[in-house]
């Protein structure tokens, strides 16, 4: 039998963009011995699969051209079980899903989830990589402590979308987002309830930073540029502490980087900490504990972009390579 998998049409070492991708017919995996056969039921595209494809990401190779599945985070059912540990029908996670209908994987590598009162979606964003990657940064990183103010840039996207929500849940005070365009800082406080937006391609959106935090911040969650992190760090009062999670809009600029001036961490006795959300993939339960409760209730919430079928997968994948997607970008089969 044959199913779909979506591959890198040939090596790339710039942007990766729709024509990059080509979809194939190629045979439906067997199921391993000590393992599962899972139907995939909805794949993440998140930011980092775009420097993997260039073989830029943590060390990992690129996939083949033609024959790897490109990477992807995906959640579906077990459709055949040679393991002691899940059954025909359970609902799963997993990080090395891939790009195709189908993915065969040592139970090792399948994390069950429960489905009550939650979508697949739920799995991919809130409860899934990019909710796990803020609730490290605010709860474990930023240490969000009572009172704190918190800003946020790329608030728009399902990490600082997140982050946000999950700081207000920690007892955060205040929480501002910084996104690009209108349609965005009306998710970020409409829907993630930050309690204000500052979108940066607006005139004079550097006076409304100022004029939105006038007591400066105590917490800054860096996803896209060194630029705005170092502008956060002017505004920090002392003691402050910045996350650098992402940098979404350098990652494929390939020009001298900007750096952060060493004295403006000492004047302001600032931490500034580096994340990888890879530490506390052994931390899932604990954060699903936590976060579960709050994705029904409604109190974390992430938005949705999504192509249905693989058809409409490489568009979408380009466009959440520029940042022009708004929420979560995955493809629903
Ligand atoms: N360290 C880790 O372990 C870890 C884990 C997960 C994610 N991340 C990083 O966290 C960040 C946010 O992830 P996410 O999944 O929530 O993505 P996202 O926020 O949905 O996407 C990145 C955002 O960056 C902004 N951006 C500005 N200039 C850009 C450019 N030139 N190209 C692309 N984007 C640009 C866009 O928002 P605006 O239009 O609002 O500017 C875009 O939506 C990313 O940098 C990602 O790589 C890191």
């Amino acid at each position: 039998m044959m199913m779909q998998q979506g591959v890198l049409a040939h090596a790339v070492d710039r942007r990766p963009a729709a024509s990059d991708i080509a979809i194939i017919e190629t045979p439906r995996p067997v199921c391993p011995e000590d393992g599962v056969l899972i139907r995939l039921a909805a794949i993440s595209l998140d930011p980092y699969v775009a420097m993997r494809l260039r073989g830029r990401h943590m060390g990992e190779p690129a996939p083949r051209p033609m024959l790897d599945a490109i990477p992807g985070h995906g959640v579906g059912q077990v459709a055949q079980s040679r393991s002691a540990h899940f059954r025909e029908g359970d609902w799963v996670h997993t990080t090395e899903a891939g790009w195709r209908d189908f993915a065969a994987l040592p139970d090792s590598a399948v994390r069950k989830i429960d489905m009550t009162g939650l979508d697949p979606a739920d799995h991919l964003g809130a409860l899934g990589m990019p909710g796990l990657t803020a609730w490290a940064a605010m709860r474990h990183r930023a240490d969000i402590r009572a009172g704190d103010i918190v800003l946020i840039d790329a608030a728009a996207g399902a990490v600082g979308g997140a982050a946000g929500q999950i700081a207000r849940a920690l007892g955060a005070a205040y929480v501002a987002g910084i996104a690009g365009g209108a349609q965005k800082c009306a998710l970020v406080q409409e829907t993630y309830r930050f309690d204000a937006c500052i979108d940066y391609r607006s005139e004079g959106w550097q006076e409304a930073l100022q004029t939105t935090l006038p007591d400066g911040l105590d917490v800054h969650l860096e996803n896209v540029s060194t630029a705005i992190l170092q502008l956060a760090l002017s505004r920090m009062r002392p003691y402050g502490r910045a996350v650098l999670c992402g940098l979404a809009g350098e990652y494929h600029a390939d020009g001298p980087r900007h750096g952060i001036p060493p004295g403006l961490l000492i004047a302001k006795r600032a931490s500034l900490m580096g994340l990888v959300v890879y530490d506390y993939y052994d931390r899932w339960a604990e954060f699903t504990q936590f976060a579960a409760p709050l994705v029904r209730a409604g109190m974390l919430k992430i938005a949705e972009d999504s192509v249905a079928g693989w058809v409409d997968a490489p568009a979408l994948f380009e466009r959440m390579v520029e940042g022009r997607h708004v929420g979560k970008a995955m493809v629903r089969l």
